[in-house]
């Protein structure tokens, strides 16, 4: 296969979004919008992946760098349009010979086949592939103009369009692919000469045409290229990734009863025979097996629900929450960076962080992990098969044995032994008849006060 090659645009400053926050950094689905458009690069097999980013942009900098290294990153300094901003990835892209795509920070939910298809018309002969989509309201964007063979003849932007021209409804995406070698060639032929005064990407198929090539359109839904300028086209991005997700989860044999009221991450897993409760949210880094419950008002993040655990109503799995198998985390409770063994149950109010629950445990109301003395975290560790009292406190680092008990309303500090009971509480004591004689004495001070 010929490589591939991926230059994400970036340079925009986003300033719609109103936000400290540079915009391709905001999410969908809990994932950056330019790592979106990372994932696709790296899933339809681009080796090289290059983004094009402002010089002004150090937070954008900063997280190319980190995700994929400072040689990814190419600056674009002033901005002067889509085609000089790809063409300020040439240098990055020096020694690369095979097939590049153009792709956006700011476009999260193109789908993988879309891309592969472009390839495929380079594969097919074309030397550029564009891809188009039917726009509702054909507004601002490049309309595709195409020929009687069928084939792509020029991309003509709005401002630049005839009224013929404007109406057609077939739009430019803005996503294209090329040769590389192809690309650039192209793109050094490029002028300014136009309504915005800048470097217009799309002014390559016109040029390919011009030279005899074929250019050729591939078709996706307008929804898979939407891209976000506002919060409201944010807003939208999440629906639609929300509104596909669901419908793939429910397809794959997961029960949601109101999907509608489920929201997943860009990395969710359920597998099939779940049961997904309404209200239900997944952060990322959730895998839930078969044959687990999570029942309504659940937020889980960073955990995975082994089959047969019940989680919910109303609980919270923070990263690092391991739920073994046929396992119950019940209505408030919150369980972070801990395992909790199979068949072990904290059926209600109770914190469970960094530690280790047996298998068949039983953990009381009110328990609380004590994992944290301001400075430093601590782990608790609760044996198999031990049984921990309603509103006890297990104060870290400490361990309860196997099979142990902890009597109702400890406070524990010192590690308990198999087998043992462990109690520590003030002692009760009773006095009889005191309550009476107390509440006949103040009734009479009272009465006395009044006359
Ligand atoms: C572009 C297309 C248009 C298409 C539309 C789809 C061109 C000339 N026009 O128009 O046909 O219908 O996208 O949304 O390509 N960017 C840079 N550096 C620049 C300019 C832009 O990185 O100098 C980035 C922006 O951050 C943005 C993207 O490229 O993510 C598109 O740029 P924008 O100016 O929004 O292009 P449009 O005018 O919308
Ligand atoms: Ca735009």
């Amino acid at each position: 296969m010929t490589s591939r090659a991926a230059v994400i645009l970036a340079a925009g400053q986003g300033t719609r979004m109103r936000s400290s926050l540079p915009k391709v950094l905001h999410k969908v689905g809990g994932r950056a919008m330019v790592d979106w458009s990372i994932d696709l690069a790296r899933r339809v097999g681009c080796d090289k992946i290059i983004v094009v980013c402002s010089p002004g942009g150090q937070a954008v900098q900063d997280h190319i760098e980190a995700v994929l290294g400072k040689d990814a990153i190419a600056i674009q300094d002033p901005p002067q349009g889509t085609g000089h901003a790809v063409l300020c990835a040439k240098e990055a892209l020096a020694g690369f010979a095979g097939d590049m795509v153009v792709l956006y920070g700011d476009t999260p939910l193109i789908p993988a086949l879309a891309v592969e298809q472009l390839f495929g018309e380079l594969a097919d002969g074309a030397a550029v592939g564009v891809l188009g989509f039917e726009a509702e309201a054909p507004g601002a964007y490049g309309r595709l103009i195409k020929n009687g063979a069928g084939d792509l003849d020029a991309i003509v932007e709005a401002k630049e369009a005839s009224p013929e021209q404007l109406a057609v409804t077939l739009c430019n995406s803005g996503v294209m692919a090329a040769r590389a070698s192809k690309m650039f060639d192209l793109l050094a032929s490029v002028t300014n000469e136009n309504a915005k005064g800048e470097y217009y990407l799309t002014d390559v198929v016109g040029l390919a045409r011009e030279a005899g090539s074929i250019c050729r359109a591939v078709r996706c839904a307008e929804d898979d290229v939407l891209g976000v300028n506002s919060r409201v086209e944010l807003a939208q991005a999440e629906a639609s990734f929300q509104t596909k997700r669901r419908a793939e989860l429910l397809v794959s044999g997961v029960t949601m009863t109101a999907p509608e009221t489920v929201f997943v991450s860009y990395d969710t897993i359920i597998e099939n025979d779940v049961i997904v409760e309404p209200n239900v949210v997944f952060g990322p880094g959730v895998m839930v097996h078969s044959g687990a419950n999570i029942r309504a008002f659940s937020h889980l993040e960073g955990a995975r629900v082994h089959s047969g655990a019940e989680v919910g109503p109303y609980a919270r799995l923070r990263p690092g929450a391991v739920l073994e198998q046929n396992s119950k985390i019940g209505n408030f409770v919150e369980v972070k960076k801990t395992r909790v063994g199979k068949g072990a149950k904290a059926n209600h109010l109770a914190y469970l962080g960094d530690g280790d629950v047996g298998d068949g445990a039983n953990i009381g109301a009110g328990t609380i992990f004590c994992n944290y003395d301001g400075f430093l975290k601590y782990p608790t560790k609760v044996g198999k098969g031990a049984f921990v009292g309603s509103n006890s406190s297990l104060v870290a680092p400490v361990s309860i044995g196997e099979n142990a008990m902890v009597g109702s309303g400890s406070v524990i500090t010192k590690d308990v032994e198999a087998g043992a009971l462990s109690v520590a509480r003030g002692r009760q004591m009773q006095k009889s008849g005191w309550a009476t004689s107390f509440r006949d004495k103040m009734a009479a001070i009272k009465a006395a006060k009044k006359k």
